[in-house]
């Protein structure tokens, strides 16, 4: 039974009739094959599956190969994007990759993928926003889009978290995993976008961190030893904020639409932990089976999480004509994201 069979009378008032800002055209995914298993994390830190499942919902995460970077994973989802949308790579005239992975600080990996890919003089930037970063990349290029200045935009999350884990530190080495999502965006697609709205509150900065590497702590013997290279967390105070904010966000989409956050089909949020995904699904009254959890073989993979999630359900051939799909992120910033996409006829 599809999800709209059991809770819309009418079909979805006045999102039915809004006008799509632009379109997602193609979706791709890729996620390594290894799995880090939380019986092989017991093997490194003092923590237990039990533990790690009851409060995460995470059995395994991803791990890319040991030769391979971020753009390698990036170009991978990528090339199945483009291979969904159709289109020949020169039809691409602008590409945004959302990764705080990057292959290096300098030049940006959007650059790398460039190359990876074969493309010649398109505009190409990463952007750092975290668990939100694909949201924010979806807005930049439909912004492009409406404003005439593109028309094919490459948006992409890849992150290759487990490079930035402490393997020491059992409250973070244990959330998150490697992967990447992309999707082509055009004025005419499979999926369009409704509605867009992003925010942030950077009193909330050293929440989620890389503390070392940068110009307030640039890497010497010293961030090494502390290991100020790796992903630090209060998971508690990122939890809390995630349920209050991605709630707020979808009550905020539906009302600006002029719907009912009941009319929402699919809820794909973020995938940092089931247990903040039941939490916003309750207070939202939303049924657990429109509201997508996808982390117990993949983890939290940050900028790459909501696009994985959502082609995840696209090659399922999960969505209906007319269905409503929001994609609600929440992280490290803090940035929030929230899109809301009616699924074309
Ligand atoms: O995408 C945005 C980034 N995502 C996040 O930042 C994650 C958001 N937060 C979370 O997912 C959860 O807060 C965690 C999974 C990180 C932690 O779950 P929690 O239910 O909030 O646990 P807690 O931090 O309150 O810790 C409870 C206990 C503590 O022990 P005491 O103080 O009660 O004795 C921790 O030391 O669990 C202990 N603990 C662990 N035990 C076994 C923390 N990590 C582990 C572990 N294994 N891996």
């Amino acid at each position: 039974m599809s999800p709209s069979d059991s809770h819309r009378d009418d079909p979805v008032g006045v999102a039915a009739n809004a006008p799509a800002i632009c379109s997602i055209r193609g979706l791709g995914r890729y996620l390594p094959e290894r799995q880090l298993t939380n019986v092989d994390l017991e093997k490194v830190v003092d923590t237990s599956d039990e533990w790690i499942f009851q409060r995460t919902g995470i059995r395994s995460r991803r791990v890319m190969p040991e030769d391979w970077i971020t753009s390698d994973l990036a170009v991978a989802a990528a090339q199945r994007a483009l291979a969904d949308a159709d289109l020949p790579l020169t039809a691409i005239d602008q590409m945004i990759l959302a990764t705080v992975t990057p292959d290096h600080l300098c030049p940006s990996t959007a650059c790398v993928v460039h190359h990876k890919l074969g493309m010649k003089n398109v505009p190409a930037f990463d952007i750092s926003v975290a668990c939100s970063g694909f949201g924010y990349a979806l807005s930049i290029a439909a912004a492009g889009i409406v404003a005439g200045m593109h028309h094919n935009v490459l948006v992409i999350g890849a992150e290759a978290m487990t490079r930035f884990m402490n393997y020491e530190d059992r409250t973070s080495c244990i959330l998150f995993g490697d992967g990447a999502g992309a999707a082509v965006v055009s004025k005419e697609g499979r999926f369009d976008l409704l509605y867009t709205d992003n925010g942030a509150d950077g009193s909330m900065a050293d929440m989620i961190e890389i503390p070392g590497g940068g110009s307030r702590e640039p890497a010497s013997e010293g961030t090494l030893q502390e290991r100020r290279h790796f992903v630090v967390l209060r998971g508690r105070e990122v939890f809390k904020s995630a349920v209050r904010q991605m709630s707020q966000s979808t009550r905020d989409a539906a009302e600006a639409l002029g719907i009912q956050v009941s009319d929402i089909d699919w809820m794909v949020p973020h995938q940092a932990n089931a247990r903040i995904i039941e939490a916003v699904g309750e207070q939202l009254g939303l049924p657990a089976e429109r509201v997508v959890v996808d982390l117990e073989d993949k983890g939290n993979t940050t900028a790459a999480s909501i696009p994985i999630a959502f082609t995840g359900l696209y090659e399922q051939g999960r969505f209906e004509p007319g269905q409503l799909i929001a994609l609600v992120g929440f992280g490290a910033g803090a940035a929030w994201s929230c899109q809301i996409l009616r699924v074309r006829g």
